[in-house]
């Protein structure tokens, strides 16, 4: 009688860890993202460093995000206005529009020193202030692991950048202190540097 009740527990953790939710349509969510696509781009590819790259993230981790906003566990001004009338099934399908969508690589745009420093961090952290590799999480070419690690390979470093610094300041509070005890340790010019690697890798 023992296997049964570790294997219901088992699927028990399994589900909690992963929440549930609708599987999405991208086809809908096509349509339903017309007014997201003013900023984050037709395809997810936004041509403005104001408006971080969508296309090519996880369906799980931009359903995760648009709860968070909706919730009000992650605050930005204008995404927490655009993510209140979301529904469940509305925010699955969006993700699966814009995760399926081809992301576009950038280049990098700093001293080929900025991007060496940027590129330790990524691949080996960094063991005096304990700074845990990105890449150990984030995958060997920041495409994310799925469902919980986002992609972050080509992003605009404006972003990543203010996201790191969201999580140093404790600003950005929705990732279950992962990244805040990682970018807390972190110096604005390891923070940099990190950002402008990111933005070129793919
Ligand atoms: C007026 C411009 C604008 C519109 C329209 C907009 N967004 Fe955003 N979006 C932003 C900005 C700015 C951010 C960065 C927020 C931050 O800094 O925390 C963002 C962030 C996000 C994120 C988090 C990305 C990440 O990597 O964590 C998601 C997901 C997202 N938007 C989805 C949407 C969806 C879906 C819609 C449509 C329902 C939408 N956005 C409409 C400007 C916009
Ligand atoms: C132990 C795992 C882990 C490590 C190591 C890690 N991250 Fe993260 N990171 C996460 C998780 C989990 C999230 C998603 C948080 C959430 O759910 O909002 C995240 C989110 C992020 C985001 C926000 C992405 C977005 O689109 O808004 C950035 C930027 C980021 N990490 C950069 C880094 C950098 C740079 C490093 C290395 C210095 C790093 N991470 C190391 C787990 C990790």
């Amino acid at each position: 009688m023992r296997k049964p009740v570790t294997l219901v527990l088992g699927l028990f953790i399994a589900g909690s860890m992963a929440p549930v939710h609708a599987a999405g349509n991208a086809a809908a969510g096509k349509t339903k993202s017309v007014v997201c696509q003013g900023c984050h781009g037709t395809d997810g590819n936004s041509s403005n460093p104001s408006y971080p790259k969508l296309a090519g993230q996880s369906a799980s981790y931009l359903v995760k995000q648009l709860t968070d906003f909706k919730d009000g566990k992650r605050s930005n001004p204008i995404m927490s206005g655009m993510a209140a009338p979301l529904s469940p099934q509305d925010r699955a399908d969006v993700a699966a529009y814009f995760a399926a969508q081809k992301p576009v690589p950038g280049t990098a745009n700093a001293s080929p020193e900025t991007i060496k420093l940027g590129e330790q961090l990524f691949r080996g952290g960094n063991r005096k202030f304990g700074i845990s590799a990105c890449m150990s999480c984030h995958g060997p070419a920041g495409a994310g692991i799925p469902p919980r690690f986002p992609r972050l390979a080509g992003q605009y470093a404006g972003y990543v950048k203010a996201q790191l610094i969201a999580f140093k300041n404790g600003q950005r509070t929705n990732d279950d202190h992962i990244m805040q005890s990682i970018a807390f340790r972190m110096s604005l010019t390891q923070i940099d540097a990190v950002a402008q690697y990111i933005q070129g890798l793919h």
